[in-house]
């Protein structure tokens, strides 16, 4: 299985940024801590992230073949982006978005995504686990195709 996982705007400065909102741990934890489990289920990561809306509607419209689903934490492009809505829904494959803060909870602007509609479903609040809770999400899909239960 081959999944991407891309991050938006200011993801970069994980571990810097507003430490009281979104934890300690650097975005370079998150890449490695991610790969790693991901490589123990035998899942294969392509992991971004840009500054850039135009760069990543680049990289989800490079997404076909051989990519089984999209793990996106949008960042700010979550609230306002239709393109990217368009992008996820253009591309076709299944997605799972990522908050690492509950956005539910925050200021007004942040408690609405248009990203969602285009995803299976949403992970907020959880921090960093929130993306390991998507790959098993996949791990999971995966096997009920398999199994058929
Ligand atoms: C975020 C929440 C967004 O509102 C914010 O703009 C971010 C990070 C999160 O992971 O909690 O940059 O997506």
């Amino acid at each position: 299985m081959k999944l991407m996982v891309i991050n938006g705007p200011n993801l970069n400065l994980l571990g810097n940024r507003e430490t009281d909102i979104y934890g300690d741990a650097s975005y370079e934890t998150l890449c490695e801590s991610l790969e790693a489990y991901a490589h123990t289920k035998g899942i294969d990561l392509e992991i971004f992230q840009s500054n850039s809306e135009g760069r990543i509607i680049d990289f989800i419209q490079s997404a076909k073949p051989g990519y089984d689903g999209i793990i996106i934490n949008p960042a700010a492009f979550t609230h306002y982006s239709i393109a990217i809505l368009d992008a996820i829904a253009a591309i076709g494959l299944p997605a799972v978005e990522i908050h690492l803060s509950n956005i539910h909870g925050r200021e007004e602007f942040r408690r609405k995504s248009v990203i969602a509609p285009a995803c299976a479903g949403q992970i907020a609040g959880l921090g960093l686990f929130g993306y390991f809770a998507a790959v098993d999400y996949f791990l999971y899909k995966a096997m009920k195709a398999e199994q058929s239960f």
